[in-house]
């Protein structure tokens, strides 16, 4: 027996940003986070539930995954629908990007995320986006913010068994359409420590850690409130600070690693003098450029001038969406 579902979803870039966890295997996470969902950067996946399967497999853009890589994100979102129907049905499931998958744009959020909701699609479960969000989130963190659009809160939960830990669009995307993200891409090389690895080191080895989750208490409802008020220059200036923190952690990690180049290191500065947009970056060294639509061309512009390799400029996405 065979049963199949597709669905594309958004990959997402954290305004707060997660950086540790309290739990590796469920993914909970030391702090809630923020982020925004974007349009022009997703994932389309297929999953084929079938019985004649005698394990998972992924293929992102034709190409298969290995095993460890399959077991270790999207294995564990199969495992718990398995679970949840009470058969061991194994899926192959086919991913298409639209952008470099290695180029640090989130792609396995995105790819989770999608691969969350065809699931729920295939199997006939009628699973909320709530529901689904805490299943996404065992297959990778970030990807529980990808089942949602606008600007999206990942709640940090208190309780081991994760029931609390969950996400919400607290601002639907058309509150501030206006506001874009400029995406450059000056390197599509693999990172060298995931994500994964990297914020498990911060977590055991960096003692910035306890001063970057009370700047997050502080500062969070701030974050939420600039949104909710389009309050520019505080909403920009909150992001580039919390950019900040998470790579002053990471800089503060032993053994040493960091993502940031010396091109995220002029961007930042340019961004800032410019004085009318925010840099924010994740486990990478492309930049992501918020700033009003008007102003947009200005950064496209530098970015290019700097020699970006390829230039995105995302709106904000509504949310995955199952395809028919
Ligand atoms: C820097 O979600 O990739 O992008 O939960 O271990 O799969 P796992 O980590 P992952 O970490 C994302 C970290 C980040 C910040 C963020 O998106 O909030």
């Amino acid at each position: 027996m065979k049963t199949e579902a597709e669905a594309i979803a958004p990959s997402n870039i954290a305004i707060v940003k997660y950086w540790g966890k309290r739990n590796r295997e469920l993914n909970l996470p030391l702090n809630p986070s923020l982020s925004i969902s974007l349009n022009e950067v997703w994932v389309r996946s297929r999953v084929i539930f079938d019985e004649s399967l005698r394990d998972d497999e992924v293929w992102i853009n034709n190409l298969k995954l290995e095993h460890r890589e399959v077991k270790d994100y999207a294995g564990r979102v199969l495992e718990v629908f398995r679970s949840m129907v009470g058969r061991r049905i194994f899926a192959k499931v086919e991913s298409m990007t639209n952008f470099p998958s290695s180029a640090g744009l989130a792609s396995s959020a995105a790819g989770i995320a999608s691969i969350t909701l065809a699931s729920n699609e295939a199997l006939g479960l009628n699973l909320n986006t709530k529901e689904l969000s805490k299943i996404a989130r065992i297959g990778s963190g970030s990807a529980c913010r990808s089942l949602f659009g606008g600007f999206v809160k990942w709640n940090a939960g208190v309780l081991d068994s994760g029931e609390d830990s969950f996400c919400e669009e607290i601002v639907p995307s058309n509150h501030w359409p206006e506001l874009v993200d400029v995406i450059a891409i000056f390197s599509e090389e693999k990172k060298k420590v995931s994500s994964r690895t990297g914020m498990e080191s911060s977590a055991l080895s960096s003692s910035l850690m306890k001063c970057r989750l009370d700047f997050i208490q502080r500062t969070f409802e701030e974050v939420v409130d600039a949104i909710r008020k389009k309050d520019q220059e505080r909403f920009f200036n909150l992001t580039m600070r919390h950019s900040n923190s998470m790579h002053a952690v990471i800089l503060d990690s032993w053994p040493p690693f960091f993502y940031l180049n010396d091109k995220s290191l002029q961007v930042m500065r340019w961004v800032y003098e410019y004085g009318k947009a925010a840099y924010t970056f994740d486990a990478g060294p492309n930049p992501h450029i918020l700033v009003l639509e008007n102003n947009a061309s200005d950064v496209v512009n530098f970015l290019q001038d700097l020699g970006a390799k390829k230039v995105i400029v995302s709106k904000i996405s509504d949310g995955p969406r199952v395809l028919k």
